[in-house]
């Protein structure tokens, strides 16, 4: 089974890139499921349920967020209905929504999707390590086929969950830093993993946006806005083959993009 899975997806110009590209992509990898992380899909912060429909109607099967989505308060409420965008398992019981369940593909049985977020460099949360080990065990019993997004700022948290759930799910991939890292490889137990799969966005920008009011902000320390950068798209992703009998993974590769839209 091929999983695609989609870097952080930046505002109209990540939306358009993913909506433009997704079908050629799948038909290229021939791709079983898609995952992409939603967290900037909307203006660059946080997801809306409009802009989580146009995600979810152009192909993508499920999606993962982050820190931002509490941004637009409509969440709250969608999320409870909407069991295809996931926000991450360790927010404290109470939380709206949920952080990780199973779905079907056409061609290759159930597959478990879980996001957990960081720790280090982040808002505290409860633990992820913890709190994956117990969603875990509940899609256990329903597939064998398990990618865990961990939204983290910390190479090393990143990589120690890697390590932690190494031949207990089918692949661990990295997202919220937006920068696509070179490590991906398969662990000694068979799990996926990668540091982080990087952006689907604008660029020539910091993270997505316009540079002069990030580097404005370094300099003075003063507050500025941001805006979602315009131009070419960066579009990142992996293509995780498995093994959908035993979960394990046999092998991980990155995929970059450069597309030019029309503005
Ligand atoms: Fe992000
Ligand atoms: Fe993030």
């Amino acid at each position: 089974m091929n999983v695609l899975f989609l870097g952080d997806v930046v505002g109209r110009p990540g939306r358009a890139a993913v909506c433009s590209r997704l079908s050629e992509l799948v038909r290229q990898h021939e791709i079983d499921f898609t995952i992409a992380n939603a967290e900037n899909a909307a203006g660059g912060l946080g997801l809306t349920a409009s802009t989580a429909e146009e995600l979810l109607d152009a192909g993508v099967d499920v999606l993962t967020t982050g820190n931002h989505i509490w941004r637009h308060r409509e969440m709250a409420d969608y999320l409870e209905t909407e069991h295809r965008v996931l926000r991450p398992a360790n927010f404290p019981p109470g939380a709206p929504g949920r952080g990780a369940d199973v779905y079907m593909t056409a061609h290759s049985g159930p597959v478990g999707v879980l996001c957990v977020i960081g720790r280090v460099f982040m808002e505290p949360l409860d633990c992820p390590f913890r709190s994956a080990d117990r969603e875990i065990q509940a899609l256990r019993g329903k597939t064998s086929t398990i990618v865990v997004d961990v939204h983290a700022e910390a190479t090393s948290e990143k990589i120690a969950m890697g390590r932690y759930l190494d031949s207990r799910v089918s692949a661990v991939i990295g997202t919220h830093t937006h920068v696509q890292t070179a490590d991906e490889r398969t662990l000694a137990g068979g799990t996926a993993y990668i540091t982080d799969v990087g952006m689907s966005g604008p660029r020539e920008s910091i993270l997505g946006v316009t540079p002069e009011p990030v580097i404005d902000r370094f300099l003075t320390g003063m507050p500025s806005r941001f805006q979602v950068a315009k131009g070419p798209i960066t579009l990142n992703g992996v293509v995780v083959d498995i093994d959908p009998e035993t979960g394990t993974a046999r092998s991980i590769a990155r995929v970059v993009e450069s597309i030019e839209l029309e503005s």
